[in-house]
């Protein structure tokens, strides 16, 4: 069976989770966190390298200060709880997104995971964190002209390769499959430069349910594929 070198996850449906128990947001966001916990662990038996996911967009900071303060408050103490382990299972962190709007305290947290698991080779898991795909492709493409004005980077010579050197995946590969869960058939920004050959497989499950056998399921969805990036064959 094929396996998606990289698998990308927009984690939906915390909200409704929560709401169908009679319980508060954050009640679902909180078991949101133990399922990312899962879909690593999933990751990892499944021999997939890169797994990225859509914790926070740029769009989430206009909900409720009271959610916000939930979510960067579960997102603090995963930073501090969960880094041992992860350490320990062989996985390197990295955060794509705008950290500079986080709290100091949260911003020296995402620094130090980054840094206390650089050397780690098992499974490189990227946290998107008040990301979103427009803004990135807008801040590489400051990084770009900065680069031209500097007399560094020639524009003649700006071809898709070198521009994807300045986005915040720079190193990474393009996702393979994007999972989305809750039934919603959308991207809502996210990864919108490195999704352009992803195979897009939808899930009737709400993030706090997922579990292994539904990113197993994905994974057969994904192998059955066939993939041709835009080529004919036969
Ligand atoms: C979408 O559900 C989920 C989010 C906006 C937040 C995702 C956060 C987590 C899974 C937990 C924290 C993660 C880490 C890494 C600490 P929603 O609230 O939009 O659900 P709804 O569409 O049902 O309302």
């Amino acid at each position: 069976m094929a396996v998606p070198a990289h698998v990308a996850i927009i984690m939906d449906g915390n909200g409704r989770w929560a709401a169908s128990r009679g319980l508060p947001r954050v009640a679902g966001h909180r078991e949101g966190a133990r399922a990312v916990r899962r879909a690593v662990e999933a990751a990892i038996r499944s021999g997939v390298s890169w797994l990225t996911i859509y914790a926070f967009s740029s769009e989430n900071w206009r909900r409720p200060l009271g959610e916000v303060l939930d979510l960067t408050g579960l997102l603090r103490r995963y930073l501090r709880t969960e880094i041992a382990e992860l350490k320990a299972n062989g996985v390197r962190l990295r955060f794509i997104g705008d950290r500079t709007r986080f709290d100091r305290d949260i911003q020296g947290d995402l620094a130090a995971a980054e840094h206390d698991t650089q050397r780690n080779i098992r499974l490189n898991l990227t946290i998107a964190l008040s990301y979103g795909g427009r803004a990135e492709i807008a801040a590489a493409a400051r990084a770009v002209v900065a680069a031209a004005l500097a007399g560094q980077l020639d524009p003649a010579k700006l071809c898709e390769e070198v521009f994807e050197g300045f986005l915040a995946t720079a190193g990474t590969p393009d996702p393979d499959l994007i999972i989305r869960t809750s039934g919603e058939q959308r991207l809502s920004n996210f990864l919108l430069w490195q999704s352009a050959y992803a195979e897009l497989v939808f899930l009737d499950v709400l993030w706090p349910d997922f579990n292994e056998t539904h990113f197993a399921a994905a994974l057969s969805t994904y192998a059955a594929r066939e993939r041709r990036f835009g080529a004919r064959t036969g």
